[in-house]
């Protein structure tokens, strides 16, 4: 089985919904706490073992370009605390790690984002991950994933139980038996209506794919609001192809909707050594 090095993070997106933060800030950008969501997604991902991380990026995103740069030599005036922070920042992406950016030129949609990484990817084995989806769990999400992905030796998809009225946010994938935490899909549709929803389970914001899955991307025609939709391409590859859907073990957090944002922000400003106590005291005198 190939190893599976290579990552996508599709950030070229607009953030519309979360406008006017996002008119000159990427929405990858936006903190929860004291860190970037991209940088969440990052660290999961090389904890998962991933060392080619590959950006498809767009207008008004160079932010996430400089944000894993290094600047040593910006800090020789701070003090040993600062130093140290400052190091630490330096070090996100560690040695052995690569960063690769691809501009996306025109904001296609999903899969046409994803298929910008074809000449990169090549023939090897490759993850997506949305950093807007932040997942709380311990092993990291796309650990589980890739766990799923050697067991399979085919491609799989993080899904969790969903209402059925949001099935129209999500992809909504179909199986002939939901007896267990891994199926196998028999269909899966972009943001159904909920009346035509196959299932309760949505796709959540991480995939592990065989390379073939460009091929599909490729064939795959405009759909769902005007554009190249990844899941239109899954759809396809499923004709000739297993696919798994994982129900993994966390919390997500949708951090593409601001309430979502907000949750993510109060629960993981909890969790924080430093300002839990504090935040939670606050939040006290509030409810
Ligand atoms: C995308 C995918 C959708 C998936 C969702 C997960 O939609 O197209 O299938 O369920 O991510 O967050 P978006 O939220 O970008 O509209």
């Amino acid at each position: 089985m190939a190893l599976l090095k290579k990552i996508i993070f599709p950030v070229a997106g607009l953030g519309s919904r979360f406008l006017p933060a996002t008119k000159a800030t990427p929405k990858e950008m936006l903190p929860i706490v004291d860190k970037p969501l991209i940088q969440y997604a990052v660290e999961e991902a090389i904890d998962a073992g991933f060392t080619d991380l590959i950006f498809i990026t767009g207008k008004s995103k160079r932010a996430i370009t400089d944000h894993f740069d290094s600047s040593l030599e910006s800090f020789s005036n701070l003090d040993e605390k600062k130093v140290s922070l400052m190091n630490e920042m330096n070090n996100i992406i560690p040695k052995g790690v690569s960063c690769i950016y691809i501009r996306q030129g025109e904001p296609l949609g999903l899969g046409h984002a994803i298929l910008q990484a074809k000449p990169v990817v090549g023939n090897e084995p490759f993850a997506v991950s949305l950093a807007d989806d932040l997942i709380d769990a311990a092993p990291g999400v796309l650990k589980q994933l890739v766990e799923k992905y050697e067991e399979t030796n085919d491609s799989v998809i993080a899904v969790q139980k969903i209402d059925k009225s949001d099935s129209n946010k999500y992809g909504i994938i179909d199986s002939n038996n939901f007896d267990s935490d891994l199926v196998k899909l028999t269909g899966i549709v972009e943001k159904p209506d909920p009346d035509f929803a196959p299932s309760n389970l949505g796709v959540v914001g991480r995939y592990v794919f065989n390379n073939n899955l460009m091929d599909y991307l490729e064939k795959t025609t405009f759909g769902a609001g005007h554009e190249i939709q990844l899941t239109d391409g899954i759809k396809l590859m499923l004709k000739q192809n297993n696919i798994y859907a994982y129900s993994f073990e966390g919390r997500r957090y949708d951090c593409g909707s601001k309430l979502g944002y907000l949750m993510a922000n109060v629960d993981y400003g909890l969790k924080h050594t430093e300002l839990g106590p504090a935040l939670k005291e606050y939040l006290k005198t509030k409810i």
